[in-house]
């Protein structure tokens, strides 16, 4: 076969290692640059000799199998294919299906160049992880690094050699759906994630058959959409795409993402998938990504509701942006042709869009097998025990102890426990919003769990209490897309009256309440963030038994809770958990593991404060706390303060901090500090802290957030032992991106915050003196 005597001689190579680059913009071009002459004259002798037309069908990504998030199926796939129109495909997977269609595009095209097999693979493939934001709560980027390889690992065995992430859309704005498929609201841990994500995706070597290429989505600022709806406008000025909302994209470039997936929304009154300036500027020149771009379903197309002109004209304004691969919307293949017979665009543009797809296909190694990842053997990894095991270990990291008086929990492993809650049996909702190939039925329920880790020791009283949603239209939404809802069509009061005489009957109640999967992800956004239908009532039934009131909340937002935080005994935030749910929840529940997760989101007091997170700006009339000081940024009818602040949770021993010391107080630019704090478990159970730094640029020559995460440690202290944090506080910690958009360090002064939160902080200062 010609790919293979081509491709003769290859050998395995890892991917391009790229310098740990944080430069100013504009950025050096080398970063991503590593050249391979191999690669280079492989792809050239291959785009040689492909006609215009093959080379427009591999910019055409088309959707084959069930999975549609969009309002458009492809149609005529394998004909497609065989017509050597296609350049990958996903939602399709197994060995079987993949060999199936990869035999296609290999047995019948002139030129047998391979396809790609993506999928979205978001927290998990076959065994699920918590949702995104409930991984990032776990700040463990090792926990989280596996996830993304054990979802590598059986991604590849499952046939698929692309996932759809990670996703690192900063996200401050708690009604927009897809807040629970990322990092949360920190730019600079964002960042961590990102990097732990890709390698564990990626790993050191793509052509290997258990690594997969990962693609950094939505290229840009999705996350920022006005009013929380989703696909909706963005608007912000340069400041804050470079100092916040980029970081994490830039950073999963310079750990080697291999794959770009573009955003919906515009940027600067340009949309994304055609933006020349972020597709090109930005992201190739600035920062040296040389991979692949891909729109999201059907942008293109989108691009015409958006108002740039027709489907041909928006297809040649994103192929000249730098949009390679045309997902779903088959503009490319339908326009290109014509557009370059009329000089709207040259071959050029496309051979340098085609030879990125090539180079992607070429650096996974399916030149020199495309059946690399269709080994039916492979598939015997899937939901191995390790896998599991790691699934409820890091299920039980990501869940964050949001209050616990009296010691509520842990619960004892005897006497009778009122299990209560539309969530307490529930298992579809458990693997959460993007569960891939994940099957719901084989996740384990909070009841199953409780007994899997309990047995018969303790009594359980089940009543559902409420249903998870009231409202009809919701519940037939949620219901056309997989929700699985049954509803319960008692009277809410009868329902009620059913869990309080349960309640009344047991020692404990542990409600288990929330959001149903399908009320986040992808449009899925809500104006309203507490707890859906007759919820609270429920809980404020409960709470009149006079019974300690354990709430276990599944969500994939912040809620806000205030009457929650008020009047239960103890809280414990669990996401959606995955496959392990139910066992992990237990595990915590009856402390056999002692809470660590803290929160990557503030949770606001009510849905009128959004958005809310902790790195805002100071403004000029900053509320200190005078109730009647009137000219003040703030509301008349609730305090500008979180119900929960970025960073918080709690755990079942204590930790004290001493005071905090810096090793210098005064640096000449250029140099670094270290920060000592020493850490000691001062309660009764073994446990683990995330000490969190801070830092705050007090004068800049533009205004600068009032603290920004600058690195953290998890650190784990048997009960009565200290530890000695050490910190660094480079120059890099103290840079921003200054009103030309040069990374600068302005030297001056600096305060250094460390805690157990954002909030919770002990503050010291030093200054950065001119050389
Ligand atoms: C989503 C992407 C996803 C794609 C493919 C889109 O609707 O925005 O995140 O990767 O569909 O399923």
């Amino acid at each position: 076969m010609i790919y293979l005597l081509l491709v003769l001689g290859m050998g395995c190579r890892p991917l391009a290692n790229q310098p740990n680059n944080t430069a100013a913009v504009p950025a050096s071009s080398a970063i991503n640059q590593v050249k391979d002459p191999e690669m280079d004259r492989f792809v050239n002798d291959l785009l040689a000799k492909m006609t215009l037309e093959e080379k427009i069908g591999q910019l055409n990504l088309l959707a084959v199998g069930f999975d549609v998030t969009g309002p458009v199926v492809s149609k005529n796939v394998d004909e497609n294919i065989r017509q050597g129109k296609v350049g990958g495909v996903f939602n399709t997977f197994t060995p079987t299906a993949a060999r199936k269609l990869q035999e296609f595009a290999v047995n019948n095209t002139r030129l047998k160049i391979p396809l790609l097999f993506g999928y979205d693979v978001i927290h998990g493939h076959r065994t699920i992880f918590p949702i995104p934001l409930g991984l990032s709560t776990s700040w463990d980027l090792t926990a989280i690094e596996k996830s993304a390889r054990i979802a590598a690992e059986e991604a590849s065995a499952d046939g698929l050699n692309w996932v759809f992430s990670p996703m690192v859309d900063i996200a401050r704005d708690a009604r927009w759906g897809r807040i629970a498929e990322g990092s949360g609201e920190d730019p600079w841990f964002g960042a961590q994630v990102a990097k732990a994500m890709i390698k564990g995706y990626q790993g050191n070597d793509l052509t290997q058959n258990n690594t997969v290429l990962a693609c950094l989505k939505h290229f840009a600022l999705y996350g920022a959409a006005e009013a929380g709806r989703d696909y909706g406008t963005t608007d912000m000025s340069r400041q804050r795409m470079y100092n916040e909302y980029f970081l994490p994209y830039k950073a999963a470039v310079e750990a080697g993402v291999g794959s770009v997936m573009t955003s919906f929304n515009e940027v600067d009154g340009i949309p994304a998938t055609g933006n020349k300036w972020l597709l090109t500027d930005v992201l190739r020149q600035q920062w040296g990504f040389n991979g692949l771009v891909v729109t999201d379903y059907t942008a293109i197309n989108e691009m015409v509701a958006h108002g740039v002109g027709s489907e041909a004209e928006a297809g040649e304004l994103a192929l000249k942006a730098g949009t390679d691969m045309d997902m779903v919307g088959e503009v490319f293949i339908k326009h290109l042709g014509r557009s370059v017979k009329e000089n709207k665009v040259t071959e050029a543009e496309i051979n340098q869009a085609c030879r990125r797809i090539l180079e992607a296909k070429y650096k996974l190694g399916l030149f020199q097998d495309p059946y690399r990842y269709t080994n039916e053997s492979r598939t015997a990894i899937i939901m191995q025990p390790e896998f599991l095991a790691a699934a409820r270990d890091i299920a039980r990291k990501s869940m964050v102890l949001l209050k616990n008086k009296n010691n509520a929990l842990p619960l004892k492993q005897s006497g009778s426990i009122a299990l209560i809650g539309p969530l307490a049996n529930r298992q579809r909702d458990l693997i959460g919003n993007w569960s891939a190939a994940g099957d719901w039925k084989q996740a384990v329920s909070v009841e199953q769990g409780i007994r899997n880790v309990v047995g018969n020791k303790v009594k359980i009283n089940y009543a559902q209490g409420a249903n998870i949603a009231d409202d009809e239209q919701m519940i037939k939404r949620l219901n056309a897309h997989g929700g699985n809802l049954d509803i319960d069509n008692r009277s809410s009061a009868a329902m009620i009256q059913e869990a309080v005489r349960v309640a009344r009957s047991s020692d404990v109640i542990v409600a288990v309440v929330g959001e149903s999967q399908g009320m986040s992800g992808e449009a899925a956004s809500r104006s309203d963030i507490s707890l859906p239908g007759q919820q609270l009532e429920l809980l404020k039934a409960l709470k009149k038994t006079g019974k300690p009131l354990v709430v276990v909340l599944m969500n994939g937002r912040p809620l806000a809770l205030p009457w929650e935080e008020q009047n239960a005994d103890a809280i414990l935030e669990t996401w959606f958990a995955g496959t392990q749910a139910g066992n992990a929840i237990a595990d915590v529940l009856f402390g056999l593991y002692n809470p660590s997760g803290k929160l990557t989101t503030t949770f606001p007091q009510a849905v009128g404060q959004v958005p809310l997170f902790y790195n805002h700006k100071n403004t000029g009339r900053p509320f200190g706390g005078d109730l009647l000081d009137k000219y003040k940024s703030r509301y008349l009818d609730v305090t500008n303060e979180p119900l929960y602040p970025f960073g918080f949770g709690l755990s079942y021993t204590t930790f004290g901090y001493g005071k905090p010391q810096l090793s210098k107080t005064a640096i000449k630019a250029g140099e670094s500090l270290e920060v000592t704090v020493a850490v000691k478990n001062t309660g009764n159970y073994d446990g683990e802290e995330v000490v969190q730094l801070y830092i705050q640029d007090l004068v800049g020559s533009v205004t600068r957030p009032v603290k920004e995460l600058k690195n953290f440690r998890k650190i784990s202290l048997k009960k009565g032992e200290s530890q000695e944090v050490k910190f660094a506080i480079t120059p890099d910690d103290l840079k921003f991106y200054n009103s030309a958009l040069e990374y600068v360090l302005e030297p001056g002064d600096f305060k250094v915050f460390i805690g157990p939160n954002s909030r919770d902080v002990q503050e010291m200062r030093f200054s950065v003196q001119k050389n």
